[in-house]
């Protein structure tokens, strides 16, 4: 999940480089690193820590060139160091090479390499990139870069988004992409690659998305495109809708805050979306084909499909399996042509869920992604796919994407009760209706800013939270669960309410926190006495969902939720659980946009 960018063209590459990787930083802050094209070959500057550091450097250091490579790297292969950083080079400072992705044979090609007197200078899997193209380009005197390009890609097992230059040819770079997004950006004045769009955006809203195995050779001309035979190959330039600012914070202290306060528009573009590009995707589908539905996804995504579950099992009246998609990957799914897998993932390029969507594809299941990313692999992959209208999140804990998975599951679920009469049209005239009036009540939600805030600064003192719902109110107790763990860092707990006593509960002592959901009215008494078990030994409850009669034994606050049918009182509730992450990381101090250890898209294993 690093960032990767290239330019060349007539400008100075080395400011486009250092603003896209300001853009990039969200997907890996380990180190950072550029290297230009200068007279006598690279110039290359690299190091540990943020990219702001490395701009400090290049204070020292200046740089100045027409075309360069920069990277932001999540260390996968080579502990976060200096030498680990990209961009690497060949021993022989001929080639360098910024890569996102694993490769899996880099042992195999270093035990290659090094008794022929190659010298490695780092632990990482990517410089076996940089050597064997060196390698190849001594021995096969003939080749161009391109040529190099392909021999090299074709000795690659693995995953990759390369950036590559030759200091033998200046006005050349090359990009190739296997399993990992690469887009290319093209303007009058010079040719982009990168590992996202918000890195090109403040020049060019023109892109081209690569496909796996296609390769793109740059000059500051214009591009063009190869497959791995050396064939040309047609590519359609698309137009990015997403505004500069869109990938801006607005305003906000955090981008975590800016895009849970936009939740209430892309909730009504994402409803609107079934009216136009995700009406056919949806509607392709033969529902009565379909014998079994499995969703699959990891962390929130995941979290979002058991959410699903209650709504698909409760309207549809089929049973739904949820898996975690590294679990899926390798359990030897019984899963066949009469099985529809959903995958969903905001970044399209989560490592698990693309193997889980080969492994289905492989057993002749049909499916259907539910992705944020346009021209990402698992929205090119898959047999069809849905796309959330929630803009780039560049937050690495998802909110607004979340939301929008959820809007689209509950129309995907309404649609294929209705395509099984399991719902009468005037009933699904009913959900969808109701669906749409979530954007105004998610609104009306937002509105408890302040008393949230102020109760998150009475939460700073936990150690340990349990999140607690009955039914649906279970499935999204996951994921506020999540959210307060991977910005916050305190430890919580989602836990069915049910379940508590029969072990758990054991933890619950004088001031744990407790925060009780109760968005599924029919079980609404169910949660209050479990909220009476918790009280009773000294627990502190927020209560999220009906807050009237509540009497005040432990409860120290309730949030209460519009008026909303159980099945999509989630998409309410969340944003509760959303608002109080936010300001317990915030009272901490932390980089709430971007925790500690995690990384916006784990497209590696
Ligand atoms: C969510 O806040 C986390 N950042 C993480 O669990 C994320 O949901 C997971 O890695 C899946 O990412 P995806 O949706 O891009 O596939
Ligand atoms: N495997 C490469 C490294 O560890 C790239 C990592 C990534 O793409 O996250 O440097």
């Amino acid at each position: 999940m690093c960032g990767i960018i290239g330019y060349v063209g007539e400008e100075n590459a080395v400011p486009i480089i250092i603003e896209g990787l300001k853009k990039l930083e969200y997907r890996g802050y380990d180190s950072a690193g550029i290297a230009v094209c200068v007279e006598d070959g690279f110039g290359v500057v690299k190091q540990k820590g943020r990219l702001a550091a490395l701009e400090e450097r290049l204070k020292d250091q200046p740089l100045k060139s027409r075309m360069g490579i920069g990277h932001t790297r999540w260390a996968t292969h080579g502990e976060p160091s200096d030498e680990n950083s990209h961009p690497h080079l060949g021993s022989r400072n001929k080639i360098a090479v910024v890569h996102n992705g694993i490769i899996e044979n880099y042992k195999d090609i270093k035990e290659r390499l090094v008794p022929k007197g190659i010298e490695f200078s780092s632990k990482t899997d990517s410089e076996a990139i940089a050597q064997l193209a060196e390698y190849y380009a001594q021995k096969y005197r003939g080749d161009d870069l391109l040529d190099t390009v392909i021999r090299v890609t074709r000795a690659l097992e693995g995953s990759f988004a390369l950036g590559i230059m030759c200091a033998d040819d200046p006005d050349t770079l090359i990009a190739v992409k296997k399993d990992n997004p690469l887009i290319i950006g093209v303007c009058e004045h010079g040719q982009f690659i990168a590992s996202d769009v918000p890195a090109v955006l403040k020049y060019t809203n023109k892109v081209y998305y690569l496909s796996d195995n296609e390769i793109a050779a740059l000059t500051k001309d214009g591009v063009r495109f190869f497959n791995m035979d050396k064939e040309p190959v047609q590519k359609t330039l698309e137009t990015v809708t997403w505004s500069v600012d869109s990938a801006e914070k607005g305003g906000y202290e955090h981008f975590m805050l800016k895009e849970i306060m936009e939740q209430p528009r892309v909730l009504r573009d994402t409803v609107q979306s079934i009216k136009g590009d995700n009406k056919e995707p949806i509607e392709s589908i033969d529902v009565t084909s379909i014998d079994k539905l499995v969703i699959t996804a990891c962390g929130s995504a995941y979290n979002a499909g058991v959410v699903a579950r209650y709504v698909f099992e409760r309207i549809c009246r089929i049973s739904v399996e949820v898996e975690l998609a590294s679990e899926f990957r390798y359990k030897d799914a019984v899963v066949d042509e009469k099985t529809l897998v959903i995958l969903i993932s905001q970044s399209g390029e989560t490592a698990d869920t693309i193997a889980a969507m080969r492994e289905a594809k492989a057993k002749g299941a049909k499916t259907l992604a539910i992705v944020n990313v346009v021209g990402s692999t698992i929205a090119k992959e898959s047999d069809s796919c849905l796309f959330t209208a929630a803009g780039p999140e560049i937050a690495v804990a998802t909110t607004k994407a979340f939301s929008a998975q959820l809007v689209l599951l509950y129309i995907l679920a309404v649609r294929f009760a209705a395509k099984l009469s399991r719902i009468s049209r005037e009933s699904e005239q009913e959900l969808l209706a109701e669906i749409a009036a979530l954007p105004d009540k998610a609104a009306q939600v937002l509105k408890n800013v302040d008393s949230i805030q102020k109760y998150a600064s009475t939460c700073v003192g936990y150690k340990n939270i349990f999140f607690i719902g009955r039914n649906i109110d279970y499935a999204i107790a996951l994921e506020g669960s999540l959210k307060l763990k991977e910005i916050s860092y305190v430890h919580s707990e989602a836990y069915a309410g049910g379940e508590l006593k029969h072990g758990a509960i054991a933890l619950v002592e004088e001031n744990t926190l407790v925060v009780a959901i109760s968005g599924c009215g029919r079980l609404r008494g169910k949660i209050m006495s479990n909220i009476e078990q918790v009280a009773s030994r000294g627990a502190k409850v927020l209560m999220i969902g009906s807050c009237q009669d509540v009497h005040p034994d432990g409860i120290i606050s309730c949030i209460g939720l519009p008026e909303v049918p159980e099945l999509l009182s989630p998409s309410l509730s969340v944003i509760v659980m959303q608002l109080l992450s936010y300001y317990v990381a915030a009272n901490k101090g932390l980089d709430i946009d971007k925790p500690r250890n995690l990384a916006k898209s784990v497209t590696v294993e």
